[in-house]
């Protein structure tokens, strides 16, 4: 049997390191897309050349075109600029719908049957409009930011508690921005729910600094940024779907209805296996987070709304 085919399209930061990550994993034969001349084809090469060294035997190959990509399991669209300290990720509207745009028609025609992963910002009208543009059903189309933002919230509570990040649970819901709702009320250590661990105060402490995660990486690294949990979050998800784990991750997934939102890609809790979003979870929400989910769901549309003006 042959491997499994992975895509990524962008060789920045993200797509480099994911492509690295991917290879490592084994299972699966790496494309890397991007259109600047060299930039695959270098990156590619340097991960094929610590093949021999780690013991892995995936192909990475580079590319400026789609054709070696051609009838891949899963597509990553990582493409589009980055933000830069004091941008915010609405900013980058405009540049980065007309390269998602173009990379998901490629990827259409030479991928009809992929699972696409969204990475690109805003993430959740990047990944709304490569549904659209896709064509493809929606349960084949993903965005990437709930399972950053969780790791986020977990590394804060574990770091605050001196407890392993491995028993930290919990969730983000809503969009990938300023308004993104974590939800203590869900979050326990090894089952233990956090409110009997932690102040209300420290909660919210973390709750905020999670909100604004993103921006502390970007103004600490000036250019550029994350990449490196970004990356690893991806890898979480190709693993749900090519391995058929039926994780439960939060994932941006199209809701038509469920916690009362309809037509547009939010974070949720998702099943993810071989078919993508298999399922969507649906929990009890309190009047407050309801609210919550709402607001930030409300500024998604907003922004979908000049992503398909654009
Ligand atoms: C992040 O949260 C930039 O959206 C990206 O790190």
């Amino acid at each position: 049997m042959s491997r499994y085919k992975v895509t990524v399209v962008g060789a920045g930061m993200v797509g480099g390191t994911l492509a690295q990550r991917l290879a490592e994993r084994g299972y699966a034969d790496v494309v890397l897309v991007d259109i600047v001349e060299g930039l695959p084809q270098g990156k590619a090469l340097d991960i094929a050349e610590a093949a021999p060294v780690c013991g892995y035997d995936s192909a990475v190959i580079g590319s400026n075109g789609y054709e070696e990509s051609a009838g891949s399991h899963v597509v990553v669209i990582t493409s589009g600029v980055a933000r830069k300290p004091g941008m915010s990720r609405d900013d980058l509207l405009k540049t980065n719908a007309g390269i998602v745009r173009e990379v998901t028609e490629q990827v259409r025609r030479t991928s009809p049957d992929a699972i696409l992963i969204v990475v690109s910002n805003p993430l959740d009208a990047m990944v709304t409009l490569a549904h659209r543009v896709s064509g493809f059903p929606k349960q084949r189309v993903v965005g990437m930011a709930g399972v950053l933002d969780t790791a986020r919230y977990r590394t804060f509570i574990a770091r605050e508690l001196g407890v392993s990040v491995e028993d930290v649970h919990g969730f983000v819901l809503g969009g990938h921005g300023d308004q993104m709702v974590p939800l203590p009320r869900y979050t326990t250590v090894a089952g233990i729910p956090l409110a009997q661990l932690m102040a209300p105060e420290r909660i919210e402490a973390i709750v905020e600094r999670t909100r604004q995660g993103g921006g502390e990486i970007v103004s600490l690294l000036k250019t550029g940024s994350a990449y490196y949990a970004p990356s690893a979050s991806v890898v979480a998800m190709v693993d749900a779907i090519l391995l058929d784990k039926k994780r439960v991750l939060p994932c941006a997934a199209l809701l038509e209805g469920e916690y009362g939102i309809d037509g547009i890609f939010v974070g949720v809790p998702c099943v993810l296996g071989a078919g993508g979003v298999e399922r969507i979870i649906e929990v009890g929400l309190t009047e407050e987070e309801r609210k919550a989910l709402h607001a930030s769901a409300d500024a998604v549309r907003e922004l979908w709304e000049a992503t398909a003006r654009a």
